[in-house]
């Protein structure tokens, strides 16, 4: 069994950007700047948006996050994306999710300017998406992608099984698989809460990407000899032996199901790193 370390793969794709970055700034051009927009006070997002800004300052990219109350309408966080999108110095931004329940996240998604928006979030670019043209593709999928052609996995004409249909990782991780590239020429099924026997799905296997939010969901016996699992969980659970009262578990019994695996990745340091460094990927890119 082999690791698929999102951490030393993310490091190593940085430092790309970082010397690219430092070529432009040599040359007299302003580096990339990156906007994140985090409405209220949710303790997951603080930390994300966090790491965002440090993955920034990493990469040479300048970062500014535009903090707004939970209280914010979705009138004024309209007029900011607005701003934004008008803003020559931004040259791409995100809006953390979750928003509070009173904001529609859709229509606020629908408010940025495609051309701005590193997550990949709007429609345009998730239509683009679909069609395998160049687009911005959303992190967590990017990442993904990214990790398996980094340790050179060929998934060319293999099963691939993804659990869980969500909009931002599912079902893009599950259309870029599919895609006639490499990584992706693969033979994917989406299994998600109404598929009746999720084991006979993945026990048929040969990659496994595991985005249903449960943890500790996939289990040994639902996994065949030399699978490549990728792991995209990252549930928080209590414990009191940690110093932060919590612990971040994944979707897959990773204790178990390593063992039977040709590659899988850790949680930590596995498709998280890999997210921060797909969002650097997609600002330099909104920036070029
Ligand atoms: N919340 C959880 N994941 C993400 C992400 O990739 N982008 C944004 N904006 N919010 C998130």
């Amino acid at each position: 069994m082999e690791i698929l370390d999102g951490k030393a793969c993310a490091a190593a794709l940085e430092a790309k950007i970082a010397s690219q970055v430092a070529e432009m700034t040599a040359k007299g051009e302003r580096a990339p700047h990156l906007t994140a927009i985090l409405v209220g006070d949710n303790g997951a997002s603080k930390t994300y948006v966090a790491a965002k800004e440090k993955a920034c300052a990493r990469v040479g990219f300048r970062s500014t996050v535009l903090r707004l109350p939970e209280s914010t309408t979705q009138d004024e966080l309209l007029q900011q994306v607005a701003r934004l999108n008008a803003d020559p110095e931004v040259d791409g931004f995100i809006i953390q999710l979750p928003l509070p329940k009173h904001i529609n996240e859709q229509a606020v998604i629908n408010a940025v300017s495609p051309g701005k928006d590193v997550d990949g979030f709007h429609p345009v670019n998730v239509g683009r998406l679909m069609l395998g043209e160049d687009t911005f593709v959303s992190a967590t999928p990017l990442g993904i992608m990214l990790l398996l052609d980094h340790y050179g996995i060929d998934t060319r004409g293999k099963h691939c099984v993804v659990l869980g249909r969500s909009n931002i990782v599912g079902r893009p991780v599950a259309n870029l698989l599919s895609q006639k590239s490499n990584p992706g020429d693969c033979t994917v099924t989406i299994c998600h809460s109404r598929t009746p026997d999720i084991s006979a799905m993945t026990r048929q296997a040969d990659i496994i990407i595991a985005a249903i939010g449960i943890p500790e969901f996939l289990k040994a016996d639902m996994v065949k000899n030399g699978a490549v699992v990728v792991d995209v969980g990252i549930t928080r659970v209590p414990d009191e032996n940690s110093p932060k009262g919590y612990r971040i578990v994944g979707d897959v019994d990773y204790a178990a199901v390593a063992p039977k695996c040709s590659w899988i990745t850790p949680v930590p340091g596995g498709v998280g790193p890999m997210t921060i460094c797909a969002l650097m990927n997609n600002t330099l890119k909104a920036k070029l």
